[in-house]
């Protein structure tokens, strides 16, 4: 016989509008919980957040320069694999001497002390390692994770 299966048949199974639910509300939670590292920051010493960038072509690039435009971070690292490619030449340009690397381990590896967060904009399969290392040595990360794929 062919039966729907349920919440109630299987305790485990997380309905679709519970899980959005949850996705929104850690969305939310992240955004408003990303403030006071800047404010913290900023208010106390003046400093600015020490803001490494991976994956600065089109949408990373993109994020690097609304980030940077808040005036509230400095860009102390860029990394991308593809590095000469024409759509990283915008950021390239625009912070010519910042830093640069293909590798976001050997980033971490070198400049891990001078970094406060990392901004991921890298393709979606390419999210998880970069976050994970970020955040297992205490950076804040900024990741473009889309809600649904
Ligand atoms: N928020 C939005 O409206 C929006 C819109 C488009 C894309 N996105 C998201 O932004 C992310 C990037 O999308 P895109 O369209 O800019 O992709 P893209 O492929 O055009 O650019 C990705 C960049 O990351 C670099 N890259 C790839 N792997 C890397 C790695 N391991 N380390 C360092 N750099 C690496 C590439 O060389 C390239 O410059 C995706 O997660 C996508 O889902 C969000």
């Amino acid at each position: 016989m062919d039966q729907q299966p349920t919440q109630s048949m299987d305790p485990l199974r997380i309905h679709r509008r519970v899980f959005l639910k949850g996705v929104l509300e850690a969305g939310a939670f992240s955004a408003v919980a990303a403030q006071p590292l800047f404010a913290q920051k900023t208010a106390r010493s003046g400093d600015k957040v020490r803001l490494a960038c991976c994956g600065i072509g089109n949408q990373g690039g993109s994020d690097v320069k609304s980030l940077f435009n808040t005036g509230l971070c400095e860009i102390v690292a860029l990394c991308d694999t593809d590095m000469d490619a024409p759509h990283t030449l915008d950021i390239r340009k625009k912070f010519p001497d910042v830093p640069r690397f293909q590798d976001f381990r050997r980033m971490l590896d070198k400049m891990g002390k001078d970094i406060d967060a990392v901004c991921v904009g890298v393709p979606d399969f390419s999210h998880f390692p970069i976050a994970m290392l970020a955040m297992s040595m205490g950076k804040h990360v900024f990741v473009e994770k889309p809600m649904v794929s």
